[in-house]
């Protein structure tokens, strides 16, 4: 379902909210209102009764003409016309106003003093009828009140506000739209400017206003992801032409080689040994696709590491009987340390051997015949420490920070010629990170390198 723009959405709960807000104001302020004047109106009843028994008080011993006389009199001085009238228990008239007579209010009783509305010709009159003991006998006494005029003015009020209400719906509902409008007018500008952005022009940013609220905080955020996936992607790029650039030299050579050995015919052993030529490259690219391959795939989350518990000790043990073969080979000692007892982490056996592999395979190729190359496994603060030591050639304090990217060698001229690419500690660095550990190095140009490898070891 097509949904609304945010604008018109918020515009619709802008007028939902206020005419809720309208109709419940409305509401409570005509019957707040009615409330109050009902409340005056029974506060003078209430007065005016009380008058009208205490002057019954002061007359009755004179008998009840005087009473009525009394209260004519002061009917009189009322301007507003009186509405009052007075029975005896037997329901006689004691007295009655010229204008209850013509309402034609009937008397009525009442233990406790009690206010009614009626409606009589036409007119609505509030009225309070108290019921009073004097001298042994009970009058009904009774005051009224015309309310015509305030029920009008309350009803002029009705209408205003159900004239009123609509119009003023109508201004916020415009005024919602507006504000909406202009609030996000921002985010269309937002999205404009970042659907220019492509793998193109990668490095252009967002614009940030400077309002200090969501919309700058949301251009922040996007500018800091198009800084990761530009990142992301430059370093794809490098990788890319790093890579096309070191398969080109093996093909250059194998080609070379090949059209030399063709050019004239040659003695048996001639073809011989350009083909084995031929071979040892074709094995120094096979292996250096295999670890391309294998670095595209941690790349893309595809290279799925198995994880099961692996005894850290035994895995060295193996990694370290190749790491042997190969210094022995070298003319290079060999030690290994590691203590007796299995060290468990959670991993993959083969990765695992794969990333201690590739430090010893440095070690013996970085340390000239003669040298020392040692191995040891301990145990520091939940971490196995797996350490590779060598008394080779070292690193340089401005290549340390770079021998974990890719490609990265020390000495292009002399790894190369060792048989290095540059991608073995990247891979090694991406095992350790995988297992939720590290690489750190330490070295000292000259003297030789240590390789710490901290791997967090398995509570289970
Ligand atoms: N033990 C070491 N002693 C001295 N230099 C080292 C040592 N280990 C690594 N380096 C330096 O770090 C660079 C990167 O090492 P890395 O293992 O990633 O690549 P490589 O050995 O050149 O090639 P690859 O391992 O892919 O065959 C090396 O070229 C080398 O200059
Ligand atoms: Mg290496």
């Amino acid at each position: 379902m097509k949904r609304w723009p945010i604008r018109i959405r918020l515009t619709a709960w802008y007028f939902g909210v206020s005419a809720v807000t309208f109709v419940v104001f409305g509401t409570a302020a005509y019957f707040a209102m009615r409330r109050s004047i009902e409340t005056t109106v029974d506060e003078s009843l209430r007065d005016r009764a009380a008058g009208v028994r205490e002057l019954m008080t002061r007359m009755l011993p004179e008998g009840s003409e005087r009473v009525a006389d009394e209260l004519r009199e002061h009917s009189e001085l009322r301007e507003e016309g009186d509405l009052s009238q007075v029975s005896d228990e037997e329901g006689h008239w004691i007295y009655r106003s010229s204008l209850m007579e013509h309402y034609e209010v009937p008397m009525a009783q009442a233990g406790t003093p009690t206010f009614v509305t009626l409606r009589l010709k036409e007119m609505p009159l509030r009225l309070l009828t108290r019921d009073d003991r004097l001298d042994d006998r009970t009058y009904h006494i009774q005051v009224a009140a015309p309310m015509d005029d305030f029920y009008d003015a309350l009803a002029h009020f009705k209408w205003e506000l159900c004239l009123l209400s609509p119009v003023l719906l109508v201004i916020a509902s415009a005024g919602g739209y507006w504000m909406s409008r202009r609030a996000l007018l921002p985010v269309d500008e937002i999205t404009q400017a970042a659907q220019k952005i492509s793998h193109k022009n990668i490095s252009s940013r967002l614009a940030i206003p400077q309002s200090r609220d969501e919309l700058q905080r949301l251009s922040e955020t996007l500018n800091d992801m198009l800084e990761r996936l530009e990142a992301a992607f430059n370093r794809i790029a490098q990788f890319t032409a790093d890579a096309s650039h070191e398969l080109r030299t093996p093909v250059a050579l194998m080609r070379t080689t090949a059209e030399l050995a063709l050019r004239r015919p040659r003695q048996d052993t001639e073809y011989r040994e350009a083909l084995s030529q031929i071979l040892r490259e074709v094995e120094r690219t096979a292996v250096l696709i295999e670890k391309l391959m294998l670095l595209a795939r941690a790349d893309s989350g595809a290279e799925a590491l198995r994880f099961a518990p692996v005894d850290l000790t035994e895995n060295l043990r193996e990694a370290c009987r190749q790491g042997h073969t190969l210094a022995d080979a070298k003319q290079i000692r060999f030690q290994e340390q590691t203590c007796g007892s299995p060290t468990f982490v959670e991993g993959d056996a083969h990765a695992l051997e794969r990333l201690f592999l590739i430090l010893l395979d440095n070690a013996v190729k970085y340390t000239q015949p003669g040298g020392q190359v040692a191995a040891s496994l301990s145990h520091s603060d939940g971490f196995a420490v797996v350490e590779i030591r060598d008394t080779g050639i070292g690193i340089g304090q401005e290549d340390l920070p770079h021998i974990f990217e890719r490609f990265y060698r020390a000495d292009k001229a002399r790894s190369r010629e060792m048989g290095g690419v540059g991608l073995g500690l990247s891979i090694g660095q991406w095992i350790a990170q995988a297992h939720g550990g590290g690489i750190e190095v330490e070295s000292v140009i000259g003297q030789g390198s240590v390789f710490r490898v901290r791997l967090p070891i398995s509570k289970a």
